[in-house]
């Protein structure tokens, strides 16, 4: 099928399963379906998970796209959910860039909501309080992870960026770009591939080791990983213009296109595990796609095309492979992994934020984008 008609295709796939799924979930809040079911609703069982803000992000699409009220009223309504966690505090992390740039800065950026901005601001101001000065970095979780910055971190920090421009307060863009330089120094490797965690001193920023985390083992490539470094050096090289980190984002990007070429374009839950057996994770795949096409608009016109090609080679095999059009069955695309080692009900199963980055990258390819990063 060519591009065009793909395009058109997956656009009305997706119109019609969105519009029964928001009939059905609503203001709940959706992580993994069982049975093609979302039984779970995370605003009951845990408010603070880090994915509570892709249900309303991809609402936010949805609305943006068809101005359909139905998608806004069901955003807001995880939006008003959301505030248990942002008074309740303790339980957050750094994936409060996460939870509220899809919820309340989506709406406010949408609709000008003054009571959404100053939601926004609260979460940023969460992060920036993360800060480690001796350090140079934002801190990851809580408890006794002192010392370890992550980088799955660097799509948390557009929150700082967006809430220096609204506020013409330059620390939290400061803090923002000093994480991202020590991101770029201690966990982007020579190859292009990324460590996960880094330990770092924390009182005085020298390197001290990089655990093993989510993906195979210490050393190993978690394909996720590799695309939350791709796709956030390329939204820090947006929000600064720094060229150090659109380098670093096309020298990440050839690595995942090099390996996710290797298996005809779906990402492995870690370039360097094992080949046999053959673990998947989609959702990685779909987040570089978005990544991909950031760094397209980036590029100069005849760099274009790579980034370009190589997200729709990423989604149309996800497409093909993973997609659920059922509009009766909860969320679209299947074969999303948490984890290399984890076997909790979240590996090779569909997971939300999969679905967010497959819709924010197909609106990319359709001009109907509204950036929510
Ligand atoms: N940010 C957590 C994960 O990617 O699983």
């Amino acid at each position: 099928m060519n591009e065009n008609r793909w395009l058109n295709d997956i656009w009305s796939k997706l119109e019609v399963k969105m519009s029964a799924q928001c009939d059905r979930v609503g203001d709940r809040i959706p992580y993994i379906p069982v049975d093609g079911v979302y039984q779970e609703d995370k605003a009951e069982t845990d408010m603070y998970w880090w994915t509570n803000g892709f249900w309303p992000g991809m609402l936010w699409h949805m609305y943006h796209a068809t101005k359909e009220a139905k998608y806004k009223e069901a955003a807001e309504g995880v939006e008003r959910k959301l505030d248990a966690a942002l008074q309740g505090f303790e339980g957050l992390h750094h994936d409060v860039g996460f939870m509220w740039l899809h919820s309340s800065v989506a709406n406010y950026r949408l609709t000008g909501n003054e009571a959404s901005r100053s939601r926004g601001l609260h979460a940023a101001s969460l992060l920036a309080g993360r800060y480690n000065p001796d350090g140079r970095y934002i801190r990851a979780w809580n408890d006794a992870f002192i010392s370890w910055m992550i980088i799955d971190c660097m799509m948390n920090i557009p929150l700082l960026y967006w809430a220096s421009r609204e506020t013409k307060d330059p620390r939290f863009a400061a803090i923002a770009r000093i994480h991202a330089d020590s991101t770029l120094k201690h966990a982007i490797r020579a190859d292009g591939s990324s460590n996960h965690i880094v330990e770092l001193n924390p009182n005085t920023g020298e390197f001290v080791a990089a655990p093993g985390g989510q993906g195979y083992e210490t050393g190993s490539s978690w394909s996720r990983g590799q695309a939350w470094a791709l796709y956030g050096f390329a939204l820090s090289y947006r929000h600064t213009g720094d060229q150090s980190y659109l380098n670093a984002a096309k020298q990440i990007a050839h690595y995942f296109i090099a390996n996710v070429s290797l298996t005809n374009f779906v990402p492995l839950v870690d370039f360097r595990a094992p080949s046999e057996p053959r673990y998947w994770d989609s959702t990685a795949g779909t987040c570089a796609a978005c990544g991909l096409l950031e760094l397209a608009e980036s590029v100069p016109e005849l760099e274009k095309p790579l980034y370009r090609e190589a997200a729709v080679h990423i989604l149309q095999a996800i497409d093909k492979r993973f997609c659920n059009w059922n509009e009766a069955q909860d969320s679209i695309v299947a074969g999303g992994t948490a984890a290399y080692h984890s076997r909790n009900g979240d590996f090779g199963v569909p997971i939300i934020y999969g679905d967010y980055f497959l819709i924010e990258a197909i609106m990319r390819l359709r001009n109907q984008h509204e950036l929510l990063w």
